[in-house]
């Protein structure tokens, strides 16, 4: 008998107390998880941004050759479009896959999830965004292999990843093409840019060492 009044008061108190606190906190749960989707997607949005459009735009998105994107007064919609069919008749390429590039509509999203919510990743994910060069381990590389990642991080978005160049915007860099320019011309344009053109000055940005190292890398070594 003391038995069954036991499990009865335990019944009880699971419809009375447990389910109830259960719903009450299913919204918490919901938001939590929205949260979590937003911060995955700001995250992998910021991957890609540095890989692909801080060369342009800036590491802190303060704007290159492209104009800044931190705090930009665009909304979502206008971003995503921007980004997915670029700027026709500028040095903006489309991203999209329907306009020929790389990306899928997650990953255009992605970008403009993060571009709208600079601040958070940056405190949460100083290395990934600002320094990818960095959270490689470096001590056992060649010259060769820092200057090719030095070059698929600040130079492959306008020479390509193959250094094939993009047609329209920046011509091919490798010991074939560039078999007419001396070195010190080389480390000249790297450093200075050539104005009037898309290409930026790194004088401040790149080292002497990472400057020797891109020149080894693009004009000495085969794509
Ligand atoms: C080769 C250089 C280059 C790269 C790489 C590049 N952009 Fe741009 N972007 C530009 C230029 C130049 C403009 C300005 C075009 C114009 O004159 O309106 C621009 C404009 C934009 C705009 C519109 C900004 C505004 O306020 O009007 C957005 C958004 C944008 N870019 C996002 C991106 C994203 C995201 C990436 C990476 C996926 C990227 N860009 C890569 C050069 C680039
Ligand atoms: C925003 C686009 C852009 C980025 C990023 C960029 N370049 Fe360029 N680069 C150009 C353009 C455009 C030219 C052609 C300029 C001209 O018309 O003379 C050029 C020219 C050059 C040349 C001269 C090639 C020749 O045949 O005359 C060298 C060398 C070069 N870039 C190296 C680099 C290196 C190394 C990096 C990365 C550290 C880099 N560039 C990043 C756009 C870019």
């Amino acid at each position: 008998m003391q038995q069954k009044i036991l499990i009865g008061l335990i019944v009880t108190l699971i419809i009375v107390v447990f389910i109830p606190t259960y719903w009450a906190m299913e919204p918490g749960r919901q938001e939590a998880a929205r949260i979590r989707q937003q911060t995955e997607a700001v995250e992998r949005g910021a991957k890609l941004y540095s890989s692909v459009c801080a060369t342009c735009h800036g590491a802190q998105g303060e704007g290159i050759v492209g104009p800044a994107l931190k705090g930009t007064q665009l909304d979502d919609d206008t971003l995503q479009k921007f980004i997915a069919r670029g700027i026709p008749g500028t040095a903006m390429p489309a991203w999209g896959k329907e306009d020929g590039g790389p990306f899928h509509q997650q990953q255009i999203k992605d970008l403009a999830t993060f571009i709208k919510n600079w601040d958070k990743v940056l405190s949460e994910t100083p290395a990934s965004l600002t320094s990818p060069q960095q959270t490689m381990p470096s001590t056992t590389e060649t010259t060769a292999t820092d200057g090719s990642k030095i070059f698929a991080n600040r130079c492959s978005s306008c020479h390509g990843v193959n250094r094939q160049g993009t047609s329209g915007l920046a011509p091919a860099l490798t010991p074939e093409s560039l078999a007419a320019l001396n070195d010190t011309t080389i480390k000249d344009t790297i450093l200075n840019g050539r104005s009037g053109t898309a290409m930026p000055v790194f004088k401040g940005t790149l080292s002497p060492e990472e400057i020797d190292a891109l020149l080894q890398f693009i004009k000495y070594t085969l794509p």
